[in-house]
């Protein structure tokens, strides 16, 4: 790992989560203690530990959620930048647009206030775009008393234990990314809203993506998203697919994090896909905010 190991920063705590990836930073409150160099460590830890950052017991207003969120780059749904596809957008936040509200809580009228089983398929948030997500902030407001955790696969560790013969049969190989994927099996319904099917919720990436900031390689399919790879019948593509998710979702590249109320999760969509299990019943009430970073042309 890089320089954050336990104990590096004088700012806080390091303790990691598994051996492969993720870590509990503690002895911050993001709104009181935040500054740029603060941030910088937080970021760098977030870097050198795989993409997986939690922060426990964080009492953030929705106003500060954004504000610290804003510290990794542009939102979906900031002024001038582009929201979430449109199926979603009555679940944005009513007094910010920034944020995505996942939930099967419903205010009095009946109306839901969140995506009730948002993410309950392994995807990387937004992949269907051109920029897709960087990081996505989760903050838990309300949980249930058991279930509804979320489990991450590290697809920077899982490409790391590929042959070199796969490796290289997949360097120059594209993926096509689409909603519509997602659409059709998980949203399933009349929420979808037909313009997301096409145009700008569609993109081909690369099937390995280097980091940004790291220069790490690492898988960039998703079952949630990814329809097929280019230039290959759909049959073709499913064999390689279906053994690449097969691979990338062994346990040892997985975490699974027990949500707690006020903890904020942070993952980077660029080496993890992830997969929020819905197995807690409707009448134990679960509540989350999201902010997302637009992040850059997958490379
Ligand atoms: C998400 C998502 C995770 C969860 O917010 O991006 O997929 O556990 N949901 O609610
Ligand atoms: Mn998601």
């Amino acid at each position: 790992m890089g320089q954050a190991m336990i104990g590096d920063s004088l700012n806080f705590k390091v303790k990691p989560l598994t051996p492969y990836f993720g870590a509990e930073i503690s002895g911050v409150t993001i709104n009181c203690d935040l500054t740029d160099e603060l941030f910088a460590e937080i970021f760098s830890t977030w870097v050198d530990f795989g993409g997986l950052i939690l922060l426990k017991d964080q009492m953030l207003t929705t106003k500060q959620h954004i504000e610290f969120s804003r510290y990794f780059g542009p939102l979906f749904g900031d002024p001038n930048h582009e929201p979430l596809q449109n199926t979603v957008s009555r679940y944005m936040h009513p007094n910010h647009s920034q944020i995505y509200r996942v939930s099967n809580l419903v205010d009095k009228a009946g109306d839901p206030l969140g995506r009730k089983g948002a993410g309950t398929y392994w995807h990387s948030d937004v992949s269907f775009r051109e920029r897709p997500a960087q990081a996505s902030i989760l903050h838990a407001k309300q949980v249930p008393n058991c279930g509804g955790d979320t489990i991450f696969a590290n697809q920077a560790s899982s490409y790391d234990l590929l042959s070199s013969g796969m490796k290289k049969t997949l360097e120059d190989i594209f993926a096509w990314h689409d909603f519509s994927i997602a659409a059709r099996t998980q949203y399933a319904d009349k929420i979808v809203v037909e313009r997301d099917m096409h145009g700008d919720n569609q993109a081909l990436h690369p099937v390995v993506r280097t980091h940004l900031n790291s220069g790490k390689k690492s898988l960039f399919v998703n079952p949630g998203f990814t329809s097929h790879l280019d230039g290959f019948t759909y049959d073709e593509s499913s064999v390689i697919l279906k053994f690449l998710y097969d691979h990338c979702t062994k346990p040892e590249f997985i975490y699974r994090h027990t949500w707690k109320k006020g903890d904020l999760l942070i993952w980077d969509n660029r080496v993890l896909m992830h997969y929020a299990i819905m197995d807690y019943p409707d009448d134990q009430g679960r509540y989350m905010e999201r902010c997302t970073v637009i992040g850059e042309k997958p490379f």
